[in-house]
């Protein structure tokens, strides 16, 4: 399973990247509000971060022939990138023509099988389902992740189910065990990871317990 950052924070992908577990990022215009004015500076340090793994980026234009420019504007930009267009009618045929150019491309803001379904049709190479913003509104995001998983399976779609808007540890584990290829995990959400109370206390134990044996060297 593939592990991206859900941030365009440049230090919080510094620190992750080191980890060896993330394996991209996954920007959109909300997370670039937060960083600054030089947006296309932001976005080539981020894809410079992390070399080798995919770095999606957002299209910010409305009309179709100028997501179709910004994309290849986009796509350019550094080798690892993957251009995000939000799923829409009027997008279509530009998705299909920028998916015939080898353009890599990440559709956002899925909320439906259906949704899925046609785009996976187009080869795009990751659908974003936004799981918290289903649960927002009492819909179930772990079915769709399920039912997504299916479909892509009983057709041979190439597409990479990217499970998105993750609000919770659990939110992850559901989407590993459900078989997305792909989780997008805010930062916050991974400290967490680290924070499991067990955890902690078991460390804590240890410590206690090797300094009671008074030794500074384990192996001598
Ligand atoms: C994914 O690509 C999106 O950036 C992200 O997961 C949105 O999540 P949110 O619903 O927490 O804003």
């Amino acid at each position: 399973m593939k592990l991206f950052l859900d941030t365009a924070n440049r230090d919080l992908i510094t620190r992750w990247a080191k980890s060896g577990v993330i394996d991209g990022v996954t920007t959109n215009p909300s997370h670039l509000a937060k960083e600054g004015q030089d947006t296309k500076a932001v976005l080539q340090e981020i894809c410079a971060l992390l070399p080798d793994g995919d770095i999606s980026i957002e299209v910010v234009v409305k009309d179709p022939d100028a997501v179709y420019k910004q994309a290849k504007e986009i796509a350019a930009l550094a080798d690892n990138v993957v251009v995000k267009i939000p799923f829409a009618e009027q997008y279509l045929p530009v998705i299909d023509k920028l998916t015939e150019e080898g353009v890599r491309l990440n559709i956002t803001l899925v909320f439906s099988l259906i949704q899925a379904l046609l785009v996976a049709k187009l080869g795009v190479s990751y659908i974003s389902p936004f799981i918290g913003r289903l649960e927002d509104i009492d819909a179930n995001g772990m079915e769709l992740i399920g039912d997504m998983r299916q479909v892509m399976d009983n057709y041979g779609y190439e597409s990479e189910i990217l499970a998105a808007s993750l609000r919770s540890v659990m939110h992850l584990h559901d989407a590993a065990l459900l078989g997305a290829d792909v989780a997008t995990i805010p930062p916050g959400l991974l400290d967490k990871v680290f924070k499991h109370p067990l955890t902690l206390q078991g460390i804590e134990k240890f410590d206690a317990d090797w300094a009671s044996l008074g030794k500074k060297e384990l192996l001598s």
